[in-house]
């Protein structure tokens, strides 16, 4: 295919997940969420900036909805807040919450847009981090018990769904860093999550495939990204294999193997952790065959060997290359590697979505009342030639979802990172189209990438 084309059917679509987005956090029944409770917990997010109100997506979807029409995408990932549909997470549903999600819905397919939903964006019903949240097991079934209350209501209207979003930053950044809810440090919880967090996976997906007919298809998302060493010394490249296996393989291997990577469970064991060892029939059910893989990319990692860092004994160094809003560097061409290694090593034939790729970027509206960013463009176009390569080389990649449809709730940043093709004004919630939107409009138009 000419360079920067796409197969005809291809799916372009934008992103978000409801604590980002929605605010509306007291309504129609809406439980506490382990986010609303960490974003008011003071010195946790910037500025204590919270979701409660976030671009107020909640009151306005469908204004939302038709943005989304004008930008002409065929698709919307979005995730269900768990907490508005079992406000304590398990017992008593909220018929309110699952109202809501059907309006929009609705909303989307009268306007022909494809729902592709997340059934876990982050945040956990507060009732459950109360009876141990991820670390615990039990976790796991009650998620499973969510997921099918919608696989029940809503199949026929949701053709993609996905289980979990980036289990590892669930894990990791959850639990043992703690810059994300529930703000643990503790390295432990941090593998017990990891373990329920695909557990829960492989209990949603059994419950998807016993329920009888289904109409659509299943999957999970991971954030993945090349790890690379800093320099050509040894210990550098034994470092970058070691983030590789926990940023990337720890989640692949069970997936796609049946089986956590060795090589990392010898590291740890070194370390004297009592890692789980979970029973081989879970490993067998997070193995069950998927119907895509969900890949979130955003940049590199760069690592050099550090004996004295517990637990991985490396740490990540600033690259070279320039850098988005965020801090991360900008680079196209390892989305295209990452691609490539995923058939060759993990999942052949297998359709992928790009389920999220963007950028932040210090954005505002200038005199003239537009929003330029060049800056955004060019990440964006670079990213998609590097998928159109990946799919001209047979790597089966479906779909892209930009993250995201507009600026919002950027986690531990609050407000303070801008994401979206759309511009927010927090104040006034007006949204203002950036020429990144102006010009993804044309992409999909054209179904290439254009000037
Ligand atoms: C990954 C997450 O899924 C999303 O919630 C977040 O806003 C973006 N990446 C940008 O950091």
């Amino acid at each position: 295919m000419t360079e920067g084309r796409f197969p005809e059917g291809f799916l372009w679509g934008v992103a978000t997940a409801a604590y980002q987005i929605e605010g509306a956090v007291a309504e129609d029944g809406r439980g506490e969420s382990i986010w609303d409770r960490f974003s008011h917990t003071p010195g946790k997010v910037y500025q204590g900036h919270t979701g409660d109100v976030a671009c107020d997506h909640y009151h306005r979807y469908r204004a939302d909805v038709e943005e989304m029409a004008r930008l002409g995408v065929g698709a919307y990932r979005f995730s269900v807040a768990w907490p508005r549909i079992f406000p304590q997470g398990r017992g008593q549903a909220n018929p309110k919450g699952l109202d809501f999600y059907r309006r929009l819905i609705d909303a989307l397919r009268e306007r022909g847009i494809v729902p592709v939903v997340t059934l876990y964006h982050w945040d956990l019903p507060q009732a459950l981090q109360e009876r141990g949240g991820w670390a615990h097991r039990d976790t796991a079934y009650r998620f499973a018990d969510y997921a099918a209350y919608l696989f029940d209501r809503l199949d026929e209207a949701v053709p993609y769904w996905i289980t979990q979003n980036e289990p590892f930053v669930v894990a990791i950044l959850g639990h043992v860093t703690g810059e994300h809810a529930p703000g643990l440090q503790d390295p432990m919880a941090g593998f017990r999550a990891a373990h329920h967090l695909l557990l829960s996976h492989a209990l949603a997906l059994q419950a998807y495939r016993e329920g009888g007919r289904r109409h659509g298809r299943i999957g999970i998302t991971l954030n993945l990204s090349p790890v690379e060493p800093a320099g050509d010394d040894p210990e550098d490249e034994a470092a970058a294999r070691r983030l590789d296996g926990l940023l990337n393989r720890w989640f692949l291997d069970p997936l796609f193997r049946g089986a956590y990577p060795s090589d990392m469970v010898a590291h740890f064991a070194g370390l004297g952790l009592p890692l789980p060892e979970p029973p081989q029939e879970e490993m067998r059910a997070i193995a069950a065959p998927i119907d895509f893989l969900g890949v979130n990319y955003y940049s590199r990692q760069l690592v050099r060997h550090e004996p004295g860092e517990p637990l991985m004994a490396m740490r990540q160094v600033e690259g070279p290359l320039p850098k988005t809003a965020m801090g991360w560097e900008v680079y196209p061409e390892g989305l295209r590697r990452l691609l490539e290694r995923l058939r060759h090593e993990y999942t052949g034939e297998l359709p992928i979505l790009i389920t999220e790729n963007g950028a932040a970027f210090d954005d505002a509206v200038s005199p003239d009342g537009a929003v330029h960013d060049p800056a955004r463009v060019a990440y964006l176009r670079d990213h998609l030639l590097a998928v159109s390569r990946a799919i001209d080389d047979g790597v089966p990649v479906r779909g892209y979802f930009l993250w995201s449809l507009m600026d919002n709730f950027e986690w531990a940043h609050g407000y303070s990172k801008r994401f979206g093709v759309l511009y927010v004004d927090f104040d006034t919630q007006a949204r203002i189209w950036k020429d990144s939107a102006h010009w993804y409009r044309r992409v999909i138009e054209a179904n290439a990438v254009v000037d």
